[in-house]
């Protein structure tokens, strides 16, 4: 009987996943729950076939470089930019991610995120628990509505729609913009509008930001953006920190440039810049986009499937890369 192929998971993962990959391959497992340094990585891949690892892993060209075995790089994310994608292809290395599991538990934090940063939930909760709510007054916590205001959504992919589909029910405007139309079935589906990227930040009450992080979505969001903002509106980011100039918010924060904002991502995760977190009018969450147990469970799995996959020579479910197909197709 062939021999089954070798793969490492860089850190701990639901089980049922481990389960899936102990079947069908012959694994190794850091069973800490912490990243590993980029050396302990590099060593631990050796004689590997497969990689399965998690966004705080770097997979630079060094990694990659350094097993020739390497076949698969399967993360366990929809978003991939901790994996040098182009340094994989060309050599021939398989790239995959976990898009569609994680869709609306990521539009729900969003939501929550927005609802949390209008109301704000987190700053009453905060005096609540002090102590301070001695007596009931008109004029205590007053916040901004949801209902009835617009939302502008920057990226109109699965999270980005899933979030129009949750503005339906409070009744919102809803801009969207990205770097193509979307079809208008799917517009007039959800009662989107799109409009340039300047038009969606000088009309919205609440922006959104659903774009992967690319060189060109780097500081999306800046001093210039912010300025075109209306000081009642709110910016919520649940896409990645750097497509956030961080020190540019923390100013407009700080100035009441913008009434508040949502972070559940970090320019420099997982620290924050100077100042922020000592902001009233801001809600930082730990980047728990799609952190429920049970979405967690489905993005190792997903992961998984694509791992095992690629092993057994077919394309995989999820891959990210499909050039290294053709540049190197398989024996
Ligand atoms: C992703 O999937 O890209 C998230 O940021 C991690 O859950």
């Amino acid at each position: 009987m062939p021999s089954k192929p070798r793969v490492f998971i860089s850190r701990v993962i639901p089980q049922h996943a481990i389960d899936l990959l102990n079947r069908d391959t012959d694994l190794e497992l850091n069973q800490e729950d912490k990243p590993l340094t980029k050396g302990d990585l590099i060593r631990r891949i050796q004689g590997k076939e497969g990689l399965v690892c998690l966004i705080t892993d770097t997979v630079d060209d060094e990694v990659l470089a350094s097993n020739r075995l390497l076949k698969v790089v399967s993360n366990v994310a929809v978003g991939y930019d901790n994996i040098d994608v182009r340094s994989a292809t060309e050599k021939g290395i398989m790239v995959t991610n976990t898009p569609g599991v994680l869709t609306d538990t990521t539009a729900d934090l969003t939501w929550a995120l927005v609802m949390a940063t209008a109301r704000r939930i987190v700053e009453a909760d905060r005096y609540t628990r002090a102590g301070k709510f001695k007596e009931w007054s008109i004029s205590m916590f007053l916040g901004h509505d949801v209902y009835g205001k617009t939302l502008g959504i920057c990226g109109f992919g699965r999270i980005g729609r899933a979030l129009a589909k949750r503005a339906r029910g409070f009744d919102m405007k809803v801009l969207y913009t990205d770097v193509i139309r979307t079809d208008q079935e799917v517009e007039r589906e959800l009662g989107a509008r799109f409009v340039d990227k300047d038009t969606l930040l000088r009309d919205s009450d609440f922006v959104t930001l659903h774009v992967p992080l690319i060189e060109d979505t780097v500081h999306y969001i800046s001093e210039r953006e912010l300025n075109l903002m209306k000081p009642t509106a709110y910016l919520i980011n649940a896409s990645r920190g750097p497509v956030v100039h961080e020190g540019a918010l923390v100013k407009a924060l700080r100035e009441k440039k913008i009434a508040g904002a949502g972070l559940d991502v970090y320019e420099h995760e997982p620290t924050l810049s100077p100042g922020l977190a000592d902001l009233e009018n801001v809600v930082l969450v730990p980047h728990i986009g799609s952190a429920s147990i049970e979405t967690r469970t489905k993005m190792a799995v997903t992961a998984a499937r694509n791992c095992i996959a690629a092993l057994k020579g077919e394309r995989p479910p999820n891959l990210v890369n499909p050039d290294v197909l053709e540049e190197h197709p398989a024996p």
